[in-house]
């Protein structure tokens, strides 16, 4: 998979950290509530999104493992300030290779924010059928799910964005990606293994002020529609040139649709 830059993750954070969902978020506090202390496992944690916005909402004794193959994010991730009883440790570790041992020892909850997009059925599985087995609850935020809004809409929106949704399904180091169906694709394994699933939407909402944010995005799909090779060059970047314009113009509006979701196991470890 190629590399996330830390100044990506950064200036996602903020919008991340908005989208969550609450009734996920409520409903995860609500399950953890009752213990002392919970030990949490973030997969591909980045530089710590999910530590920073789900910790305040736990029982204030806790444990993190942060495991991601990026170490200087994994540094950023450690050096996060948090209460005096959050204690965490990062691991480095390939996730394709290795998601059995990330899995080690008592768990309370696995998280993980903005991978399950990135990984293909055959690893979602692996992942559904080990955390089953141990009746480990899951919670699994911002996975993209091809809606998208933009304001001003413009000619060739639809034909970026079905070259941007096939490049989504291409191999970024799990095996081909599940893209934009992987969270219902998961809720479903959930279900069927007896979890119950709380779901909701945890859209990106960006308005004219958020330029930063917006350009940064739009050159993404740019560039995944172009590798795709749906939209000649020509056409692509013209639509660029005019997604830009509105965005310096400061008449851009940008909706990107995500689902977040919280799994538990019907049956008490
Ligand atoms: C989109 S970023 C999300 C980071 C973080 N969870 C967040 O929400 O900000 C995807 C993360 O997956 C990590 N990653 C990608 N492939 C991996 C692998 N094979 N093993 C472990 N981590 C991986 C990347 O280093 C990156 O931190």
């Amino acid at each position: 998979m190629t590399g996330f830059s830390a100044e990506w993750l950064a200036l996602r954070e903020p919008y991340d950290a908005r989208a969550r969902n609450p009734e996920v978020l409520d409903a995860i506090a609500t399950f953890l509530k009752p213990l002392p202390a919970v030990r949490v496992i973030d997969l591909a944690c980045g530089t710590g999104s999910t530590l920073r916005s789900l910790s305040p909402r736990l029982p204030a004794r806790q444990n993190w493992h942060l495991i991601d193959h990026d170490v200087r994010l994994l540094m950023q991730a450690k050096a996060t300030p948090l209460a005096k009883d959050i204690d965490v440790t990062v691991v480095p570790l390939d996730l394709n290779r290795d998601l059995e041992a990330a899995l080690d020892g008592e768990i309370d909850l696995v998280a993980t924010s903005a991978l399950l997009d990135l990984v293909s059925a055959a690893w979602l599985d692996r992942l559904a059928l080990a955390l089953a087995a141990r009746s480990i609850p899951f919670y699994a935020a911002l996975s993209y799910d091809g809606r998208t809004g933009f304001t001003p809409t413009d000619l060739f929106d639809t034909r970026v964005m079905a070259g941007m949704n096939a490049h989504q399904t291409t191999d970024k180091g799990f095996g081909p990606a599940l893209g934009p169906t992987a969270a219902a694709f998961m809720i479903a394994r959930f279900k069927s293994l007896g979890y119950s699933v709380v779901h909701g939407a945890a859209d990106w909402v960006m308005g004219p002020e958020d330029r930063d944010i917006q350009t940064e995005i739009l050159l993404g799909w740019a560039n995944a529609s172009d590798e795709m090779g749906g939209l000649p060059l020509a056409d692509a970047t013209a639509w660029l040139t005019r997604r830009r314009r509105a965005v310096e113009a400061g008449c851009s509006s940008l909706r990107v649709g995500h689902i977040d979701f919280f799994a538990t196991p019907s049956a008490t470890r």
